[in-house]
């Protein structure tokens, strides 16, 4: 349901080039005039916070990458030249690491976005896939990323990853060693890993165009989940969703300079300004607090191939979250029990990210295993079952009648609200 281009060039060259190369007409209908729905709530202001982000990745990481080696013997140095040498040097790494969580508290909230409203559900469901193959690369671009400054952290963490893969039978031992570049991490992981991390964000806008360009065939859905029919369910794109877009941004931005600004080390860990060491296993090797939630799944099973297929089973089971589900009805608000399953599930992933910071013992394991049971039946056993049994609220008539009521004007929507809460998204 792309609007149709009704961009009319106002210059003779204009006119010329847009006969050759309707560029400017594919962003006109695209992001000016696109019909979205009006009831989007702020929830929908993550994705173009993500595309902001994606491109401040790239800006400051090629820029630091003119002052990075990527050596096992110079990294550390070249660093920490970067930090005290190199003009602004140090305001672009901290951008630059800092930057890559906020990428993540922005795509966790995407995520759980598109949970709750349901957003994975037809017609959205390639839209959903790819989200998850972008979410997949974002993880191995951040892993290598890591690994770079060449520290404690880096180097263990990067040992203990790709031992990993030293789980699978017959091949396993071939694949680690495949990985490395040799017999341990050393220069040609740290070679391989530089060149992954310069090429992996790329790969990633290609990917992103495909997300948008699938978005945009259905559009996005909204917090009633009920798809837009007429004119009235939507407003154009600009100004509307272009001012909100940017308020968000704004907001967004505030708390990532703070954190650059007043606390750049915060989440970071302070054995990574401990140079790279393979004769020395620091006490506890524990990655980027994104991953933790995974690292707890990969700890909470006793086998460890069987941890290895859980962690990326955790990943991988999201993809056919469209044909899990059972339910007609997308929007959590309009669906009592799994409103209340997707809280549980909420709790349970932030609760797994804080046992994945804990020591693998006693308790912490116990409560992983628990915690990593739930993360699974939620997807195999909670969401199939709860479509078939679940009452679903009355969904209103369309959009327009859940922000303005059956009238469709705003003094009937005074009217429908004291006569009907329940219609209201
Ligand atoms: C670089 C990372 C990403 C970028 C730049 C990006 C960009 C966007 C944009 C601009 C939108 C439209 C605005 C919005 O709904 O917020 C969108 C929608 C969407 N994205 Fe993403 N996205 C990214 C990652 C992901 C991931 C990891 C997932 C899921 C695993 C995902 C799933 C979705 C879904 C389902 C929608 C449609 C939402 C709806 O209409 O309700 N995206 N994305």
């Amino acid at each position: 349901m792309s609007a149709p281009s009704t961009y009319v060039p106002k210059s003779a060259f204009g006119k010329w080039f847009e006969s050759r190369l309707p560029v400017m007409g594919l962003l006109h209908s695209s992001f000016i005039v696109f019909p979205n729905p009006r009831n989007l709530n702020y929830f929908w202001t993550f994705g173009g916070m993500l595309a902001f982000m994606l491109v401040a990745q790239i800006v400051t990481g090629v820029v630091l990458a003119m002052h990075y080696t990527p050596n096992a013997k110079m990294a550390f140095d070249s660093v920490e030249h970067i930090m005290r040498d190199v003009n602004y040097g140090w305001l672009l790494r901290y951008l630059h690491a800092n930057g890559a969580s906020m990428f993540f508290v922005a795509v966790y909230v995407h995520i759980f976005r598109g949970l709750y409203y349901g957003s994975y559900k037809a017609p959205r469901e390639i839209l959903w896939i790819l989200g998850v193959i972008i979410f997949l690369l974002m993880m191995a671009t951040a892993f290598m990323g890591y690994v770079l400054p060449w520290g404690q952290m880096s180097f263990w963490g990067a040992t203990v990853i790709t031992n990993l893969f030293s789980a699978f039978p017959v091949v396993g031992e071939t694949i680690v060693t495949f990985l490395w570049g040799g017999y341990s991490v050393d220069n040609p992981t740290l070679n391989r890993f530089f060149s992954l991390h310069y090429l992996l964000p790329f790969m990633i806008a290609g990917v992103v165009v495909l997300h948008i360009w699938a978005l945009h065939v259905p559009g996005s859905n909204n917090p009633t989940g009920i798809e837009k029919k007429t004119e009235k369910d939507t407003l154009p794109f600009h100004p509307y969703f272009t001012v909100k877009d940017a308020l968000a941004l704004v907001c967004f931005l505030m708390v990532y300079i703070w954190f650059v600004a007043y606390t750049p080390n915060f989440l970071g860990h302070a054995d990574n300004y401990i140079e790279a060491n393979p004769a020395v296993t620091p006490a506890h090797i524990v990655p980027e607090w994104y991953f933790l939630p995974f690292y707890a799944i990969l700890r909470a099973i006793p086998d460890k191939l069987m941890g290895v297929l859980a962690m990326f089973g955790s990943i991988a089971v999201l993809a056919f979250l469209p044909w899990l589900d059972t339910s007609r009805v997308k929007s959590a608000n309009y669906r009592p029990l799994y409103r209340q399953f997707f809280w549980l599930f909420a709790v349970a992933a932030v609760g797994l990210g804080w046992l994945g910071a804990k020591p693998p013992e006693g308790g912490y394991v116990i409560a992983s295993r628990i915690l990593t049971f739930y993360y699974f039946a939620h997807f195999l056993i909670v969401l199939p079952l709860l479509g078939l049994f679940e009452t679903p609220r009355r969904l209103p008539g369309s959009i327009a009648e859940a922000v303005l009521g059956k009238g469709g004007s705003a003094s009937a929507m005074a009217a429908g609200a004291a006569q009907s809460p329940n219609t209201k998204g």
